[in-house]
């Protein structure tokens, strides 16, 4: 290792300190990332006070995870990149439905509920009924499928961030699908809400003039046997900030209206007064390579 150091041959050197890797997908890792970091601090060439700011806010960043807190998927997601990984990892599946973002509140275990159940029996608002049917690209129903949701309440809070006001669990649900692959779930409509703004992430959001609000959503999580794991969304049509989501989330075919059905035989079926808001999402798995 040489003792002065020489910015043209240092790249190369860390580099080559990798050299011995036998995990040949970390030493790809590691070389890329290393060759962008030094690009990138040779162009915005900071000061040494920005860079130990950068690590103070990194640090910090760390500092404000907790067991309900995830400030680091929070960062990645205002900064685009949960999506760019989203989408990226979306690209040889086209035939399936869309995904999107995680977020950082898939962090407790749903309790599961029967089809048809309210999933938040906590939150006041007015309702609507969720329905669809998860089948595979070629059209065949996926009975054994397990369908994860998890959303805010009527305020725009989600049960963990509440602890005393909303019981862990509430605007979540594990359901299964008839064996047709049908399912069924009445909640609270869902509203747009700001994501945290009271950490690091928030104070990069204000200093930038950005605003921190999502549009209206339900988040969803599909696994089944011998398919691709789906993550994703179903947002209300018609919602604020569909065209400006603070993390970029938004797919148009994720957009769904939920609009008033006056079928009685639905109403019937749902087990709901008509008319009701009835929000369709049917799902497409791809199954696994
Ligand atoms: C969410 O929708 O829960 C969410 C996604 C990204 C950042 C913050 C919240
Ligand atoms: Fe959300």
């Amino acid at each position: 290792m040489a003792t002065n150091v020489d910015i043209e041959t240092l790249t190369a050197e860390v580099l080559q300190s990798f050299s011995k890797t036998t995990d040949q997908r970390l030493k790809q890792i590691l070389e890329s990332l290393v060759t962008h970091l030094h690009d990138f601090v040779q162009d915005i060439a900071p000061s040494i006070e920005e860079w130990e700011q950068a690590i103070d806010f990194l640090t910090r960043t760390g500092m404000a995870c907790t067991d309900v807190r995830q400030e680091f998927i929070l960062l990645s997601d205002v900064l685009g990149v949960s999506m760019f990984v989203e989408t990226i990892n979306g690209h040889d599946t086209p035939e399936a439905t869309d995904s999107t973002v995680l977020g950082p509140f898939h962090m407790v275990e749903s309790p599961v509920r029967a089809l048809g159940d309210d999933v938040s029996p906590e939150s006041e608002g007015p309702r609507c009924v969720v329905s669809g049917r998860i089948v595979s690209v070629d059209g065949t129903p996926i009975g054994n499928a397990v369908i994860d949701i998890w959303q805010a309440n009527a305020n725009g809070f989600y049960d963990v961030q509440q602890p005393g006001v909303q019981s862990v669990g509430n605007g979540r649900a594990l359901l299964r699908p008839e064996p047709d692959g049908h399912f069924n779930f009445r909640t609270v409509i869902p509203t747009y809400y700001p994501i945290p703004t009271d950490g690091p992430v928030g104070e990069l959001l204000h200093a930038t003039h950005r605003h921190p609000y999502r549009p209206a959503h339900i988040h969803f999580l599909v696994t089944a046997p011998g398919y691709k794991e789906l993550t994703t969304h179903i947002f209300v049509g018609g919602s604020e900030y569909l065209e400006s989501d603070a993390v970029f989330a938004v797919k148009d075919s994720l957009i769904k209206d939920f609009a008033d059905n006056s079928n009685l035989e639905d109403a019937v079926r749902f087990e709901v007064q008509s008319p009701f808001r009835h929000g369709r999402f049917d799902i497409v798995l791809h199954p696994e390579s």
